[in-house]
């Protein structure tokens, strides 16, 4: 018997990147742009995550690990039934990122640093949440008082100040080849 492998374009595309740094923006625009190309995709996005599956795990570094795990075995057999999937979370720990990529095959899981600077980030601050922990009112805040492990060797890096969303965008999909020409 041939062992199963799922079929060529499903493939994990894992965005990882501080709080506030575009993560949740790309991934919505990338999945609109597959979807428009009738791609089958699916999204995991860290907010909606921690909102429903992950409503047990706190920020510890243990807590964002099983986060991260989860995350990862959800996105494993979303491409495996055949769908793109765009994962958006901090992952701020490369062992993590790397626990995740090793559940995956050769090229399957293409790691994206989206890479906007703390400063930029911290002004910014969407949800108030640099502010406050700025303030000492949220802890273990990533790039605060928690770390941001940037990635090493990812797949693609990408500076959000120099280029627009719909920019990024068509940069993942010809890049990574999500789209065929
Ligand atoms: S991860 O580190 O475990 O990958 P994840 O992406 O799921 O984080 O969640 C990050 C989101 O949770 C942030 O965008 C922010 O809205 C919220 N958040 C609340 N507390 C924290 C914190 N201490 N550090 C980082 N993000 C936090």
């Amino acid at each position: 018997m041939t062992a199963y492998t799922a079929p060529p374009q499903s493939k994990v595309i894992w965005l990882t990147g501080l709080s506030g740094a575009g993560k949740s923006t790309i991934a919505q625009g990338l999945e609109r742009a597959l979807k428009s190309q009738n791609i089958p995709v699916s999204v995991l996005d860290g907010d909606v995550l921690r909102a429903s599956l992950n409503k047990d795990l706190g920020f510890i570094k243990e807590d964002r690990i099983e986060n991260i795990r989860r995350a990862a075995v959800m996105a494993k057999s979303l491409v495996d039934s055949g769908s793109i999937v765009i994962v958006a979370l901090i992952s701020p720990y490369a062992e993590g990122r790397l626990k995740a990529r090793e559940l995956f095959q050769e090229g399957e899981f293409l790691e994206v640093f989206i890479n906007t600077p703390l400063e930029v980030c911290i002004q910014r601050d969407p949800k108030g949440l640099y502010t406050k922990a700025l303030k000492g009112e949220v802890k273990n805040f990533t790039g605060i008082d928690a770390p941001y492990e940037a990635p090493l060797n990812p797949e693609l890096s990408l500076d959000t100040q120099k280029y627009s969303v719909s920019e990024l965008i068509e940069f993942i999909t010809r890049r990574l080849k999500l789209i065929a020409n």
